[in-house]
């Protein structure tokens, strides 16, 4: 069910221990992926631990929209793929609701498809950016109408021609959305990244039959115009909902936390190196997967030391980085975030909303264009603070919280029902 507007709080004490293992909701970036690619597909595919967050349901409303028949009855989720082809022109606009992943990479999906259809979204989707993947799919032959370079975004679906994309953003969610489009081309489609970002996309259409290429920077897609086989993928744990946890027990010596079963494609893992960076003790378990790694990751917190971290290092731990700016405020030193200016067109200008907040609670934060310092160790106190809608802010500073003296109020904290929706009982379960 979509959220409601009605604002919530939730408090939280500051904890004497943050203890003990847990496994988080699947990964939603894979999860959007795996069923948009299952509804390419010919065949019923099986989809295990789908996570529940809003996001994912937006893209399960909007797959249905588009006449696909998606089982959510207990279970593996199972989609019955119709193949190239088989999408049905929806009624109304398709709401993406606060799901960025969802509308840029079904605006790839449709761009070479044969219906036409509006994609809309919440207020802070309909501020995003999406010239950036409205423009490339444009040059493939894309017919796209947007309000402005935002949503909502009518697309008409038409022949493609495949194409050499150079971006000059990191971003998975284009890059994914020009690869799906991709499938549909005339001739074959490259990507090329200023730096790599996650490779969901490219692991699962490989392993549903299509022909991918990775070479340094560079990914290349050589589509046969067959309906995609069917998968029976396990979703792993979504290690930007882990992160969370690895952040709580890296706040204090002594603290600790096991994450099970939690996605390790090392796409996604660049924050366990900037934690170890700063001193976290970091035990790693992988076990064997087909198509994406998975295993036990434990933090256990140790004194830390502040870092500098740049343009790289951000997009490689884009959604981990309002956790480590919660952690900084723990560590001796300045922590300075460089090259982080795509924080500011997140679900929430990430870097204002974290500053804001952790100056809230005490934390010295100087906030510039493309970046912030933050200088540890600050004493926090429990505070009165707002999520402003974004899940990880609301999730960010309740790790902080955890470090406080007293308790803080986190307004609007249902958000984190986007891709964490019991993340608050977890917080309960793990601290005394
Ligand atoms: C995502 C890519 C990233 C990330 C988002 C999920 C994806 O966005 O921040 O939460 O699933 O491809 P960008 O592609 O805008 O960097």
């Amino acid at each position: 069910m979509p959220r409601t507007d009605v604002e919530s709080a939730h408090i939280v004490e500051p904890a004497t221990t943050v203890a003990g293992e847990l496994r988080v909701p699947g990964d939603k970036s894979i999860a959007h992926r795996a069923l948009m690619l299952a509804a390419m597909a010919q065949g019923e595919s099986r989809i295990e631990g789908l996570p529940e967050g809003e996001d994912v349901a937006a893209t399960v409303a909007c797959l249905r929209g588009l006449g696909v028949n998606i089982d959510r009855t207990g279970g593996p989720v199972r989609v019955h793929g119709g193949g190239w082809r088989s999408f049905s022109p929806p009624h109304g606009a398709l709401d993406c609701a606060n799901s960025g992943t969802t509308m840029r990479l079904l605006l790839g999906l449709l761009a070479g498809s044969w219906v036409s259809a509006t994609l809309d979204g919440d207020a802070s989707l309909k501020r995003r950016p999406m010239a950036r993947v409205v423009e490339p799919l444009r040059t493939m032959g894309a017919r796209i109408e947007s309000r402005e370079g935002r949503a909502p975004l009518t697309v008409t679906g038409t022949r493609l021609q495949g194409r050499r994309h150079v971006l000059s953003v990191p971003s998975a969610q284009v890059k994914s959305a020009l690869l799906l489009a991709g499938l549909s081309a005339s001739g074959p489609t490259t990507v090329v990244e200023p730096v790599a970002t996650r490779d969901h996309t490219e692991r699962l259409m490989r392993a549903m039959g299509t022909d991918v290429h990775q070479a340094a920077g560079a990914v290349e897609i050589r589509p046969s115009h067959q309906p995609l086989r069917p998968i029976n993928l396990s979703v792993p744990g979504d290690f930007s909902s882990a992160a969370f946890w690895m952040a709580a027990a890296a706040l204090r010596p002594g603290w600790s936390v096991t994450i099970r079963e939690v996605g390790l494609n090392p796409s996604r893992t660049a924050f366990i190196h900037l934690l170890q960076s700063m001193g976290a003790e970091i035990h790693v378990d992988a076990v064997d997967a087909d198509i994406e790694p998975l295993g036990s990751v434990t933090v256990t917190g140790r004194p830390l030391r502040a870092v500098t971290i740049g343009a790289a290092d951000v997009a490689a731990a884009i959604d981990e980085i309002p956790a480590l700016l919660s952690v900084a405020t723990q560590a001796e030193g300045t922590t300075v975030i460089e090259g982080a200016a795509e924080l500011r067109v997140k679900e929430s200008d990430r870097l204002a909303t974290m500053s804001e907040g952790l100056r809230r609670m005490g934390a010295t934060v100087d906030e510039r264009a493309d970046g912030v310092s933050i200088h540890g160790r600050a004493s926090l106190r429990g505070a009165s603070v707002e999520s402003h809608g974004d899940h990880r802010i609301a999730m960010a500073l309740a790790v902080a919280a955890l470090v406080a003296s007293g308790r803080t109020t986190i307004e609007d904290a249902d958000c984190v029902a986007i891709s964490y929706p019991n993340f608050f009982t977890d917080l309960r379960e793990l601290t005394r």
